[in-house]
């Protein structure tokens, strides 16, 4: 008899994996169908649609003589262009495989076995199940409608309950809005370690980086998946004091980084202009997708930072599942956001494509709720 369950944590084993809902709806074969069909338009990710520069793939042909070799373990290289980039020390950087990589580093730092983190839903979902992985325990505070805006009173008083840690997106994914600077001061006199998410900084162009050395609890996240448009390869960043930095390389698995999304990120910040540009028609598009979504009856798109908007379908006529579904149905993607955590009602979050794929979506989108 299988005796192997009784070995399991509790804490893991009732965490959810990934995208678990449509595996069981579609299947793990379907799934990876649509994830690698060339033809799909693909709006459900956040990604970044022109790709990474052209200096990024001329850098990995190069580096692929190299792969034979254990990469580099210090990351110094790539510290220092990111030192440039962010004018902060090498020694304030902590590289990571994708932010979320550093997400699970910073829980499995501060959290043990019944330490508690707070998260104000709706945000990201992976802080959640992170810090339960860990063994810890969720703290949750709601934002209040319509503005989905952190709820600062309740935040702070959440946390004098013994909450070690805070998780904040901002921009926040899902919503697109950022957290205002007297509101981030607030919670960083907490006191409490201030993990401060922001994966979408290059659409927003505001940062709190410049924090890091004035408060020591403070640690920003930053990743190459977005603006950058190296998703696949895996490459992120926190910003944070040297006390906490050194206590991150502690923990980190040895050789995390491989030699070609390490080369491939210097190369990226090697072509910032590149990735201004991108941002720059990403961010022209996401103004014609928003005028758009606003002349449809029925929905309420988010005023957005990043290059996502979150949509509230209000109106009787459709559901949230109804478009995603019929969009799928013409090979596009977005992602239904009904009932989530800290969202009561009706949405879908739409990533902002090219232009082609946003008119294709539009169109459809028009056509869906006509
Ligand atoms: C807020 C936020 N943080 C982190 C990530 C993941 O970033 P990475 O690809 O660097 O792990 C995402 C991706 O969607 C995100 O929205």
């Amino acid at each position: 008899m299988n005796q192997v369950e009784k070995f399991f944590k509790r804490n893991i084993e009732e965490v959810k994996p990934y995208l678990k809902e449509i595996i069981e709806r579609y299947g793990a074969s379907m799934l990876r169908l649509i994830w690698e069909s060339e033809e799909a338009i693909r709006l459900m990710a956040n990604e970044n649609p022109f790709g990474p520069s052209l200096l990024v793939f001329e850098t990995i042909r190069n580096t692929l003589t190299t792969i034979n070799r254990y990469p580099e373990p210090t990351c110094q290289e790539l510290k220092e262009k990111i030192s440039e980039y962010t004018k902060l020390e090498p020694r304030n950087i902590v590289v990571g495989a994708g932010s979320l990589e550093l997400i699970d580093r910073v829980s499995r730092a501060f959290i043990s076995k019944g330490d508690k983190a707070l998260i104000s839903v709706p945000t990201y979902s992976p802080y959640e199940k992170r810090v339960k992985i860990c063994g810890g325990e969720v703290v949750v505070v709601e934002k209040p409608d319509p503005n989905l805006y952190w709820d600062i009173e309740e935040i702070k008083e959440a946390v004098s309950n013994n909450v070690k840690i805070l998780f904040i997106s901002s921009p926040n994914n899902p919503v697109g809005n950022e957290i205002r600077e007297e509101d981030l001061h607030e919670l960083l006199e907490t006191g409490k370690i201030i993990v401060l998410d922001e994966a979408y900084y290059e659409y927003s162009s505001r940062t709190f980086s410049h924090l890091v050395n004035e408060f020591e609890n403070l640690v920003v996240l930053r990743t190459f998946s977005k603006a950058f448009g190296l998703a696949g390869l895996r490459i992120g960043y926190a910003l944070t004091n040297e006390k906490v930095s050194d206590y991150l390389e502690k923990a980190k698995v040895d050789f995390n980084i491989g030699c070609l999304p390490m080369k491939a990120a210097v190369a990226a910040l090697e072509d910032l202009e590149y990735m201004e540009k991108a941002v720059k028609e990403t961010l022209r598009e996401r103004g014609k997708v928003l005028a758009g979504l606003c002349e449809i009856e029925g929905l309420k798109p988010y005023p957005s930072k990043t290059n996502f908007i979150l949509v509230k379908v209000e109106g009787e006529f459709f559901k949230a599942s109804e478009i995603v579904d019929e969009l799928l149905a013409d090979g596009i993607l977005v992602r239904n956001y009904s009932y989530k955590p800290g969202l009561r009602g009706e949405y879908f979050r739409v990533t902002i494509g090219r232009k082609e794929q946003n008119k294709a979506f539009m169109e459809k989108l028009k056509e869906i709720t006509r």
